[in-house]
């Protein structure tokens, strides 16, 4: 029995010191990078991500194409921002009761694995969302969000992917920005989803949700 606590401490505790403590999210952002650097330990970090998120995929997808429009696609997202969001489920800043729940009972190293499984996945064409809105919301990506996202919506390890994401989540994602810091106090979308006009929401979701 002693053994086996013992085991059971030094096996565990890496794990979750490293989510105790304050300099959390630079202790996850090391790990991904460790993980990243060796390509066997990479496709290792995967397999497990495969394993823990069985749960995941019932609204998920298998392999990060969603099952529904209003869940966001988690497929060839950007590992480093599937992290923070992880983060800011499991201390409830970004306030949804399901993913807090989830999400705090990940320990680091599924954290990172899981980041690394989704962001390894294929994003596939969805469903087109208001397609003849499509062309309109092309000047206002170009104009308004580029400077940020990237000119193809991919973003970078700070920001999300939006090209290719679900229209149905944009719009409701921006929505939300745009009514109030509830959902997600921390972003710096609340202005920019500020300035949009409801049409303008629906177009930026079409043209979003058409890029691949
Ligand atoms: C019951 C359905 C459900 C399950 C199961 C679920 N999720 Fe989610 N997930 C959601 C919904 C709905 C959202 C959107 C929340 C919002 O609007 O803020 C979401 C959002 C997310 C996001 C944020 C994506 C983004 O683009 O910002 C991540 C990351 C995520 N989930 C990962 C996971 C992981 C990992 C698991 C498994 C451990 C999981 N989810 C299980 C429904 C689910
Ligand atoms: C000043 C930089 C900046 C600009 C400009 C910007 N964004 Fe963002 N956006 C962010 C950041 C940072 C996030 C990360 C999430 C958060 O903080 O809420 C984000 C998140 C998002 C999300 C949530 C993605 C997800 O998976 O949940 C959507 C949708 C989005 N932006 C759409 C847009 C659109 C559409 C425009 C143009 C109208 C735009 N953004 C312009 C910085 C920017």
């Amino acid at each position: 029995m002693f053994r086996f606590s013992v085991i059971f401490v030094i096996l565990y505790l890496p794990s979750t010191a490293l989510l105790a403590g304050s300099d959390n999210a630079d202790a996850l952002l090391l790990l991904l990078e460790s993980k990243i650097k060796n390509e066997q330990i990479q496709q290792k970090a995967i397999e497990a991500g495969i394993e823990r998120a069985y749960i995941c995929q019932f609204c998920h997808g298998k392999d990060g194409n969603s099952k529904r429009d209003y869940i966001p696609n988690l497929a060839q997202q950007n590992p480093k921002y599937l992290l923070h969001q992880f983060e800011l489920f499991a201390n409830k800043t970004r306030k949804n009761n399901i993913m807090s729940e989830l999400a705090k009972n990940l320990t680091a190293d599924d954290r990172v694995n899981i980041a690394l499984f989704y962001a390894s996945q294929k994003l596939k064409a969805g469903n087109p969302y208001r397609p003849e809105l499509a062309t309109k919301g092309k000047i206002l990506f170009t104009a308004r969000c580029t400077a940020c996202h990237g000119k193809t919506g991919y973003g970078d390890d700070k920001l999300p992917r939006i090209a290719g994401q679900s229209g149905k989540y944009i719009e409701n994602t921006l929505n939300k920005y745009k009514t109030g810091k509830i959902a997600r106090p921390l972003s710096a979308m609340h202005g920019i989803a500020g300035t949009l006009k409801n049409d303008d929401i629906l177009a930026l979701s079409a043209y979003l949700s058409t890029l691949q």
